[in-house]
């Protein structure tokens, strides 16, 4: 099978690889980069786990092909934190209990961190229909709203 090599900076990092054109962007992030904190669950772009930073917007890369993301920008759950200091939103997931299996709390955090950037005080409607695309079987979503409120309070300097 033809291959196609492909340049994308990850995590900050520029990256190089020949990869397959039927290549999905979770499979070169797990698989040729190691970086497995991106999960995957469903593979048919229902659960949300997958859920990456393309050029600063949440994707699910098990819908995007790793050769879409040639000259792109991605950002990983492995990115969130910085210098030994976490996110706001994972601290804010911690202090608030918004996880229990934590299997989909990569994907919750990249869509939860990509909507804090866009907007720093959202409502909790807002909050709910940005993670309706992550499903979490464990929580009942309560506390990850609680949770994202508590981050955008933490990064407007209230908490
Ligand atoms: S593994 Fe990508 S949406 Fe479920
Ligand atoms: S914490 Fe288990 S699926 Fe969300």
């Amino acid at each position: 099978m033809a291959k196609h090599r492909i340049s994308v900076t990850v995590n900050g990092a520029a990256r190089e690889a020949e990869v397959e054109s039927r290549l999905l962007l979770v499979h070169f992030l797990r698989e040729n980069l190691r970086l497995t904190g991106t999960h995957i669950g469903c593979d048919t772009s229902h659960c949300g786990v997958c859920t990456v930073h393309l050029d600063g917007q949440p994707v699910k890369s098990c819908t995007v092909l790793a050769v879409q993301a040639d000259g792109c920008s991605v950002n990983t759950v492995e990115s969130l934190e910085q210098g030994g200091k976490l996110h706001p939103v994972q601290e804010a997931f911690t202090e608030k209990h918004a996880l229990q299996c934590g299997y989909c709390t990569p994907g919750m955090l990249m869509t939860c961190s990509a909507l804090l950037a866009a907007n720093r005080n959202p409502s909790e409607q807002e909050i709910r229909q940005a993670i309706s695309g992550n499903l979490c079987r464990c929580t009942g979503y309560l506390n990850i709203v609680k949770a994202v409120q508590h981050a955008a309070q933490k990064m407007n300097g209230g908490a």
